[in-house]
């Protein structure tokens, strides 16, 4: 199961030194929840933020940036330019999809598809032959530390089947990131209905307990 930390409940004002902890941790990349106050009631950072992360942490960590934006086919380039190496848009937010899909990795990126929790997969369905990843929201996006949807169990169990069908029939893998909520009582629940990746920002930044701590948390769940 790979573990994608949201830094949105971290520490910002020491931002640098909690995204060095949780790489020191044994994490291996940071999930970068950008929003725009349009797309979502929430604003949060950009691409010359992401610039200067990409320069505190150096080149070997990767960046996944969930973009909860209005504009994502037009503006995504300044995200990769910034140091992203993964781009997920919302499939709410796009006119264009096929379109801004295959222009995100034509400029070397790979690209992620997210569903809001009341969106059915059938979205997604046409461009799962292209797709790197589908980002199931577990959460209403907007915000850190809310509570699990769990009604998503049945999409996820649908996109995984869907997912391994094409595979099955020599198509593309690709994976399911689930995002929001999750925590180390629900992880393994996860694993078990098919998720191949976890979002987790509240369950990993928060005052209860380091990152290292709560990673380890994680871990044993996952055990
Ligand atoms: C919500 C974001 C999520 C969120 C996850 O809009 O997309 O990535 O930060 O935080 P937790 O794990 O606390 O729900
Ligand atoms: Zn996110």
């Amino acid at each position: 199961m790979i573990i994608a930390p949201s830094i949105l409940t971290a520490d910002l004002g020491n931002l640098g030194e909690s995204c060095k902890n949780a790489m020191n941790a044994g994490l291996d990349r940071l999930h970068l929840d950008v929003m725009d106050g349009s797309f979502v009631p929430n604003l949060t950072f950009g691409p010359p933020f992401i610039s200067m992360l990409r320069d505190v942490l150096g080149e070997d960590v990767l960046f996944d940036a969930h973009l909860m934006i209005s504009n994502a086919e037009n503006t995504f380039q300044q995200y990769i330019d910034a140091g992203c190496n993964h781009i997920s848009v919302h499939v709410e937010a796009v006119n264009h999809l096929h379109r801004c899909i295959t222009a995100i990795q034509e400029s070397g990126a790979t690209a992620g598809l997210a569903l809001n929790p009341s969106t059915p997969i059938e979205n997604a369905l046409e461009v799962l032959p292209i797709l790197d990843s589908v980002v199931v929201m577990s959460v209403n996006p907007g915000f850190g530390g809310q509570s699990f949807i769990s009604s998503v169990e049945n999409k996820i169990r649908r996109l995984r089947k869907a997912i391994d069908d094409q595979v099955s029939n020599g198509g593309k893998v690709v994976e399911i990131q689930i995002d929001g909520g999750v925590k180390s009582h629900n992880i393994q629940t996860l694993r078990d209905w098919g998720v191949d990746n976890c979002v987790v920002g509240s369950g990993l930044f928060n005052n209860t307990g380091t990152v290292e701590q709560n990673l380890a948390e994680l871990r044993k769940a996952l055990k």
